[in-house]
């Protein structure tokens, strides 16, 4: 049997469920209907956002296949057996919406919607000489599913990137550096930072006070990965002293935001709630449905993730 959590999206995931799996039980976890589920019966669960225990009432439970591409809070949590195989979306439509919030954070710096934006506030009526996309270098932590196309797209678009990643990669178009030495390369030639890596304990506080430091003056750092990428407090602390022009940030430390956190009212900062790049439902079944699949037939899933690395 396959059990779905889902928080505001149970209808549509329910539908699409049946749809795409009509050989299988489906039944969905609601809060006050628990006892519609028989816990033993089911071995998979479709989730994401499961609140605290979940997962430890399902003592045959085989597979989780989580709603989003990020792993890290299930990795993190207590009742979820280490024998429990996880497996992750493979964008389902979050990387054309990834290089989307990217592309308008990068637009934002090269015609400097900042500066005029203060200007504005100043009346000042400044023009300012136009910026061609090849005198832009970007960098992008990351190179995944998500990174990588984002990668591609800005490449193709004609801006100058560069990669990084745990790994060597090749992707046409994008200088691909990986290891300590390469991310430090990267970031003195970083005018634009993208952070789309997952939130690991590798990756934690990847970006600290020396690393930040080694961006460009007037640099920008976009954080659409994790809010553990980045230490905030060396983030503000390059914020305050105007050696960054702006951070845009979708992701935070502890989300959502605290009430009086001073990235709410920070003149260079740009925030969003976690929503660069959402889940689509339909994409999303159609890629458990041939996990599923696939592991019925013995063959490997796509996705799966590799707990001691971490995503
Ligand atoms: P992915 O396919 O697993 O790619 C992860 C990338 O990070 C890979 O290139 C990997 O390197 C690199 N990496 C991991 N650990 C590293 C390390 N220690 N040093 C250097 N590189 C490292 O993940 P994805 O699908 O692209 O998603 C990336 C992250 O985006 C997710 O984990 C999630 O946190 C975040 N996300 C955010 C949103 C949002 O709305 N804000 C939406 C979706 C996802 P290798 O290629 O060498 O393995
Ligand atoms: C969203 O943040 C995801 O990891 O899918």
């Amino acid at each position: 049997m396959l059990c779905l959590y889902s928080r505001d999206q149970t209808d549509v995931y329910l539908r699409l469920l049946h749809e795409a799996l009509p050989e299988w039980k489906i039944l969905a976890w609601n809060e006050g209907t628990e006892d519609a589920v028989d816990n033993d019966a089911v071995t998979h669960v479709v989730a994401w956002g499961a609140p605290p225990g979940f997962f430890a009432r399902f003592r045959h439970l085989h597979t989780v296949f989580n709603l989003g591409a990020g792993v890290d809070a299930l990795l993190k949590r207590d009742d979820l057996s280490a024998s429990v195989t996880i497996v992750r979306l493979i964008d389902a439509g979050m990387a054309r919406q990834m290089t989307e919030y990217c592309l308008y954070g990068l637009l934002h710096y090269q015609r400097e919607m900042d500066i005029y934006r203060r200007q504005q506030l100043a009346e000042q009526w400044v023009p300012h000489d136009a910026r061609r996309m090849s005198d832009l270098r970007i960098g992008i932590l990351g190179l995944g599913e998500l990174g990588s196309r984002v990668a591609s797209d800005l490449s193709g678009m004609g801006y100058r990137v560069q990669g990084w990643a745990r790994q060597a990669r090749q992707i046409p178009g994008v200088a691909c550096r990986y290891g300590e030495a390469g991310l430090d390369a990267l970031l003195t030639e970083a005018d634009v930072l993208f952070c789309l890596l997952p939130a690991t304990l590798d990756t934690r506080h990847l970006l600290d006070s020396r690393r930040l430091a080694l961006l460009p003056e007037g640099a920008a750092v976009i954080n659409a990965g994790r809010g553990s990428l980045i230490d905030e407090e060396a983030l503000l602390n390059r914020l305050d002293r105007d050696c960054l022009r702006f951070a845009m940030l979708d992701v935070f430390a502890v989300e959502p935001l605290p009430s009086g956190h001073r990235f709410w009212r920070h003149p260079r900062v740009l925030m969003t709630p976690h929503v660069a790049a959402d889940t689509m439902p339909a994409e999303a079944v159609a890629q458990i449905a041939d996990n599923l699949r696939r592991q019925a037939a013995g063959l490997p899933m796509k996705g799966r993730v590799e707990r001691s690395r971490g995503y």
